[in-house]
């Protein structure tokens, strides 16, 4: 399974400072010595993190192909046309939120979609539409046209914290936190189940497939066994790992369990 590293934390902790240390543009090397095999970045429409500086220096830098996670906004989308990243993940944004909480609503916004998909296209841009695992999102992708889709892997992660660590206990905005855990257990068998089949059905259907959101190294074991999930995009927990082994390091080991 191919690993893609998304190193917009890097960024996160330089703007904690708003200096210009640690430079994301430093983790290209040791990304593609690690054995990622790409970049994955998300130019935020309040440019939280990344800057538009660093984006463009990625693209035009980076030995791997690179993957630019952004909204649909028009301005966002001129930016991925003119500087051609090799692919563009569709996310949504809210101003408010500290990471991407859920998927697109694809069905909803068709029209969009389908002149954002086009524009890409006419870049040479592959797209791929970060959506939460349903069948309906699923089908509506591969009727506009994208390329990829992007399981958001988000409610599996929760799940999984709620039931193997101590997140339940201090993350009171989670519905499920009520549940014993021998529900909460079945809960995360059902959602490896539909990812499973959500991705069987939608390699079948000729969408290529990756997943992503709040993989770290513990859930992202079974996850690794759905073949039909080409590609992981992960930042948070190589990032995090970093700060004690290096970024060598961490990545080789999550490629090692991938
Ligand atoms: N994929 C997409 C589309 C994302 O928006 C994010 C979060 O920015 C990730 C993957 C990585 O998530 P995490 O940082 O939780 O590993």
């Amino acid at each position: 399974m191919k690993l893609g590293v998304n190193i917009d934390h890097i960024a996160v902790l330089r703007e904690a400072r708003r200096i210009n240390d640690p430079d994301p543009l430093q983790a290209l090397g040791i990304c593609a010595r690690a054995g990622a095999e790409q970049i994955t970045i998300h130019l935020r429409e309040d440019r939280r993190h990344i800057h538009d500086e660093d984006a463009i220096a990625i693209i035009r830098h980076s030995l791997l192909p690179v993957n630019l996670e952004c909204a649909k906004s028009k301005d966002i989308i001129d930016f991925v046309c003119k500087y051609r990243p090799h692919r563009a993940t569709i996310v949504p944004e809210k101003r408010q939120e500290v990471t991407t909480e859920g998927g697109l609503n694809v069905l909803s916004q068709q029209n969009d979609l389908k002149d954002t998909i086009y524009r890409l296209h006419q870049a040479e841009v592959e797209v791929s539409l970060f959506i939460d695992p349903n069948p309906e999102a699923i089908l509506a992708s591969k009727e506009l046209g994208a390329d990829w889709i992007e399981f958001h892997t988000g409610h599996y992660a929760n799940l999984w914290a709620m039931l193997y660590s101590n997140l339940a206990n201090t993350h009171h905005s989670i519905k499920e936190l009520e549940l014993p855990r021998h529900k909460l257990k079945a809960r995360l068998e059902q959602e490896l189940l539909k990812l499973q089949d959500l991705a069987k059905h939608a390699k079948g259907i000729k969408l290529k497939v990756a997943s992503g959101h709040g993989l770290n190294y513990q859930n992202v074991i079974p996850i690794s066994k759905i073949k039909e999930i080409e590609e992981l995009n992960i930042g948070q927990s190589i990032i995090a790992r970093s700060i004690f082994v290096g970024l060598e390091s961490a990545i080789k080991e999550m490629k090692n369990l991938i």
